[in-house]
């Protein structure tokens, strides 16, 4: 549960928590924010996540509310205050609060700033691991810079309600060339009739992944080569084997694409090896 909320400087109960209507995350979607996992108390990949951060915050023009530093601070007390072991922390910085207009506000106006922790239990995601999800696929609509994080994520909903009603788990974009962009909240691979393991190489179609950047770092240790190219659901249903990457699903095995099985029908061997290799390399905060 989550019991305190970090905005704008205040730790508030979760009931009194709260923005403005003008708020330019609420009316425009002006907003970018992150997702880290939170394990036995300590965050995964803060400076991955705190790089991609600033990134996006650059690429929209809203102004660095504080330090790297300071986001430490704010992430590890509000993971405190609400005593969360293992889950995630969220945070979101919108370009503030100003009357309603497209244009965006004067450069002076005050980013806001939210922040919230949540459990989750680790139990019931490494059941999940050990049966695998179901996906389907779903056209691309989202907008053309899908590598900045923004909370413009209604076409990410619409997908991932539209998957769970026709019985899958998550749904995967598909462009226009009838290739996979990634999943509708993580990155997609397989690992090809070949054994070779692929993922979409980075551009504005995909979020850059951290889970991603960190699997890689992974699979150089484990000397397994990588090959960044786009495949087709048809590839990915023929498969050996399909997973997805994230920080709140980590590596995922998919056992289904668009009803039809991958592989056997169970998770991958590769994928759930690398799921218990992950937090090996990634990086672990201090306690
Ligand atoms: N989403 N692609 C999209 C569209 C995403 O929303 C996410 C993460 C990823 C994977 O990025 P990372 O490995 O840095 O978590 C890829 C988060 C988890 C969310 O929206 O909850």
């Amino acid at each position: 549960m989550t019991r305190i909320v970090y905005v704008n400087g205040r730790y508030l109960p979760y009931a009194e928590a709260a923005i403005h209507p003008e708020d330019r995350g609420n009316q425009f979607g002006d907003a970018v924010y992150e997702v880290c996992e939170v394990r036995e108390g300590r965050l995964t990949d803060e400076t991955r996540h705190l790089a991609r951060l600033e990134r996006s915050l650059g690429e929209l023009g809203i102004p660095e509310p504080m330090s790297r530093a300071a986001w430490g601070r704010v992430l590890r007390e509000t993971i405190r205050r609400n005593r969360v072991r293992n889950g995630l922390v969220y945070l979101q910085v919108s370009r503030g609060v100003a009357r309603r207009d497209f244009f965006f506000p004067a450069p002076d106006t005050l980013p806001t700033v939210i922040c919230l922790a949540r459990r989750l239990s680790s139990t019931k995601a490494e059941s999940q691991a050990a049966k695998g999800i179901a996906i389907q696929s779903t056209p691309d609509v989202r907008w053309g810079r899908c590598d900045i994080k923004t909370v413009m994520l209604l076409p990410a909903t619409m997908a991932k309600q539209r998957a769970r009603e026709s019985g899958a788990n998550d749904a995967w974009f598909v462009d226009e060339k009838g290739y996979v962009t990634e999943g509708a909240s993580a990155n997609a691979w397989i690992l090809d009739r070949d054994g070779k393991l692929v993922t979409r190489a980075l551009d504005n179609a995909i979020l850059p992944g951290v889970t991603r950047a960190t699997l890689l770092d992974v699979l150089k240790r484990e000397g397994i080569a990588v090959v960044e190219r786009p495949f087709t659901i048809e590839e990915a249903q023929g498969a050996r084997e399909a997973f997805i990457t994230s920080a709140t699903s980590l590596v995922m095995p998919v056992v289904t694409i668009d009803g039809k099985q991958v592989g056997n029908g169970a998770p991958g061997l590769l994928a759930l090896k690398l799921r218990a290799a992950f937090h090996e390399v990634a990086e672990r905060a201090p306690a």
